[in-house]
């Protein structure tokens, strides 16, 4: 392997992924890392070690054929753009992508190595070359409870989401701040005076909140104050996509398209910066105690991280304040629920950016070049 194309290296998820592969020194192990760009041809790139080189042109399938691996942060509409051309020439570099259009393709393999590195596995030895990181509810989703699936604990799970901005994008996270400070400007001098009256700080924030001027461009629907229960476009089994992908993609992901453990819930955005945080509920295909859960959950991967059903750790450390920006999964609330002994409810909380979508990738590079 010595040449490596990034593209869409500059965009959010773009740009957590350098900062974990100069954190990790990945960019140590590549001979050849080679900048891509739909906008800034010939200007310099990031020096990652080698001195900075101009940027080579995106659309230039010419260029990309030059390359041994391809990993694309640039989105969707470019995969779709660029991926079949390539292709289409008779290249057969691997291809790792974060944009979800060539997930499910038969030929694509979805990455979440501390999970599903057997898949992985199976597939290099099937000369695979198209791998592609998952949505990142259900990445983090199986980060945190992908031993219970190991060990075929797992009979179905409802998956109710509670999802960041940051799942939208930039300017959504931008977007709530606006939506966040436009409440607050609204009833500030009220906040001030500690004998205002609650009821009229409320029926200010409101008005403000469905006035014509409260920032929803993006959204489309207040977000700080409220929430909105839709994530994605809509199925016409009146699931929306992110609550489709919750089935499909784990199933994929685990290798068990053939034999689908059941798997849907309501996909909710929330005012959380970069967190998704999920509220599982489990039926266990068979008994299994509170103990042994605990032992599979916290031996399943070294980012997974038990937290007692306790309020104060609970409320320390199982929340999106708290994770945000580490790579740590934490998993609690774990208790039987009173539908009966084999069903079990449990609370996960994930960065987005991280788990959810950076680091599988940079993973799948490090076992390429390896
Ligand atoms: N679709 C996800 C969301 C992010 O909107 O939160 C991408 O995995």
């Amino acid at each position: 392997m010595k040449r490596v194309g990034f593209i869409g290296w500059r965009g959010m998820v773009g740009s957590v992924l350098m900062d974990r592969m100069r954190a990790e020194g990945d960019f140590d192990l590549i001979p050849e890392a080679v900048f891509f760009t739909t906008s800034q041809v010939g200007q310099p790139g990031p020096d990652v070690g080698h001195g900075a080189r101009p940027l080579q042109d995106a659309e230039s399938i010419d260029a990309l054929r030059e390359m041994d691996l391809i990993l694309t942060c640039q989105g969707g509409d470019y995969t779709k753009a660029i991926y079949p051309k390539l292709r289409a020439t008779g290249w057969d570099g691997y291809w790792i992508d974060a944009a979800s259009a060539l997930r499910m393709d038969p030929n694509a393999t979805i990455i979440l190595d501390p999970v599903n590195q057997p898949v992985i596995d199976g597939a290099l030895e099937q000369g695979k070359r198209d791998f592609i990181g998952g949505n990142c509810t259900v990445s983090l989703m199986l980060m945190a409870i992908g031993g219970l699936f190991r060990e075929g604990l797992v009979e179905w799970v409802s998956a109710m989401t509670y999802q960041a901005a940051s799942g939208a994008g930039a300017k959504n996270m931008r977007e709530l701040l606006s939506q966040m400070g436009a409440l607050h400007g609204a009833v500030s001098p009220l906040l001030g005076d500690p004998a205002s009256a609650i009821l009229e700080i409320d029926r200010r924030v409101t008005e403000t909140m469905r006035s014509p001027g409260f920032p929803v461009e993006n959204f489309g629907a207040p977000l700080a104050g409220s929430l909105i229960p839709w994530i994605d476009t809509a199925l016409p089994n009146g699931q929306s996509r992110e609550e489709w992908k919750g089935m499909a993609e784990t199933n994929k992901i685990l290798g068990r398209e053939a034999d689908p453990v059941p798997i849907d819930g309501l996909c909710v955005r929330v005012g959380a910066m970069r967190c998704h945080s999920q509220g599982l509920t489990i039926k266990l295909a068979r008994d299994c105690s509170i103990s042994q859960i605990e032992q599979i959950i916290a031996a399943s991967n070294d980012w997974v991280r038990l937290v007692p059903n306790d309020r104060q750790e609970t409320v320390q450390g199982l929340s999106p304040a708290a994770v945000t920006g580490t790579l740590t999964v934490p998993v609690g609330r774990l208790r039987k629920m009173n539908l009966g002994e084999r069903y079990l409810a449990a609370f996960t909380v994930g960065d987005q950016l991280l788990w959810g979508a950076a680091e599988p990738l940079r993973r799948m590079l490090r076992i390429l070049l390896a």
